[in-house]
């Protein structure tokens, strides 16, 4: 029995109780593969390989059945485990640290005899989320041609053209005087050599004179504003065009036709709680709103890019890259994506799907607003 443990001492090496250990064998997520001579259970090093998986699951906060699925999932060896759990913890460290940061600043300025604002308060769900996740960000989001080419068209002859939100500069046009604004100082870190000059500020307070720009451009940013319609009203007071690249929050006949939402992650649909209306943000600018359709081959992996591409959503670059998968939480993300995972192999996402094939680009909801 030498290269087995007896169930007192992995209890006492991993700091779970015995009953524990015996409730984990009752119900089939951690079976002891042997026992001793006189009956009792017995660990071997594969079984505690099991049982490290299933405590770091659990300490994330995964509930008992989702664990089964996981550590039985017969495409994941125990490599993809580790990696997986090093990314989920990594991402946990990181939100910890961006609200730690947020913290020692409220506790700094109530010492001071300041009260923090409602709005700064929950900067760390907006901006400081860049500063958490944003250096993910360059691996999988760049400028698409085809959209760029509607957001540059729709700024017409403008000379001098304000990026708020600008990130890492991409739909930057290369032809005119760009300014840019970021609030994320990882974002802002990631630019380009040469790229235009970035300015640390948020679009609700715009540090620029009335009417300073010909044009002022957003793009996939609106959403993390902790008042777009403020934002909005800003970009229009700075600059005389405004173009704005969002999504239409109120109609939820794409997100029934998205199958990612529909049928892997319904709780999108909690992060449009309270979004303003598409006619609210229209009305901020005094302008308009078109559809964008998104290319089947978008290459700016932004949430919906890949609908006709649904093993990327399997790839844990492409879904850090992208905030929806942070802020929906690790459990949804991990549910969403075994779940997706196993309809591709059973192809139930292909019998499902079968549509998509023959479109080139698709309705998604997403709009491009010019005023
Ligand atoms: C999804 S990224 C988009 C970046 C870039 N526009 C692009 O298309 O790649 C969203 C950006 O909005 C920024 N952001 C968050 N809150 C903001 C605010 N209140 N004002 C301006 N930008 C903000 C984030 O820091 C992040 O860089």
């Amino acid at each position: 029995m030498t290269e087995h443990l007896t169930v007192g001492r992995v209890a006492e090496l991993a700091g779970v109780s015995v009953r524990t250990l015996h409730h984990y064998d009752e119900i089939g997520l951690l079976e002891p593969s042997t026992r001793t001579a006189a009956g009792h259970r017995a660990y071997s090093a594969g079984d505690v390989e099991r049982l490290r998986e299933v405590l770091a699951y659990r300490r994330l906060g995964f509930g008992l059945r989702e664990i089964a699925d996981l550590v039985d999932d017969p495409t994941t060896d125990a490599v993809a485990h580790l990696c997986r759990l090093r990314g989920l913890l990594m991402d946990q460290r990181d939100r910890a640290a961006a609200m730690v940061a947020a913290i020692d600043r409220e506790l700094e300025a109530r010492a001071m005899g300041i009260r923090t604002t409602p709005e700064e308060q929950l900067t760390v769900f907006g901006g400081q989320l860049y500063d958490a996740i944003g250096s993910a960000y360059p691996a999988t989001r760049r400028t698409d041609p085809r959209i760029a080419a509607r957001v540059w068209d729709a700024l017409g002859d403008a000379r001098t053209v304000l990026n708020v939100g600008a990130g890492t500069g991409s739909y930057e046009p290369p032809d005119r005087d760009v300014t840019a604004v970021e609030p994320s100082a990882v974002m802002r870190a990631q630019r380009p050599v040469g790229a235009a000059p970035c300015v640390a500020a948020a679009a609700e307070r715009l540090p620029f004179e009335d009417q300073s720009f010909d044009a002022a451009m957003a793009v996939s940013t609106v959403h993390h504003w902790s008042d777009p319609v403020a934002g909005l009203r800003e970009m229009r007071r700075v600059a005389r065009r405004v173009v704005v690249f969002t999504y239409d929050a109120d109609d939820i006949g794409w997100r029934q036709r998205f199958w990612l939402t529909r049928d892997y992650l319904p709780e999108f649909g909690d992060l449009l709680v309270g979004w303003p209306s598409l006619a609210d943000l229209t009305h901020a600018i005094g302008g308009r709103a078109e559809p964008l359709l998104v290319p089947w081959d978008c290459a700016d992996g932004f949430f919906e890019a890949h609908w006709r591409r649904p093993e990327a959503y399997l790839d844990e670059r492409v879904r850090r890259a992208v905030s929806v998968w942070t802020r929906v939480g690790s459990q949804a993300e991990q549910r969403a994506v075994s779940t997706l995972a196993a309809d591709l192999r059973s192809g139930r996402w292909a019998e499902r799907n079968r549509d998509l094939v023959a479109l080139d680009a698709a309705e998604l909801g997403l709009r491009l607003l010019v005023a």
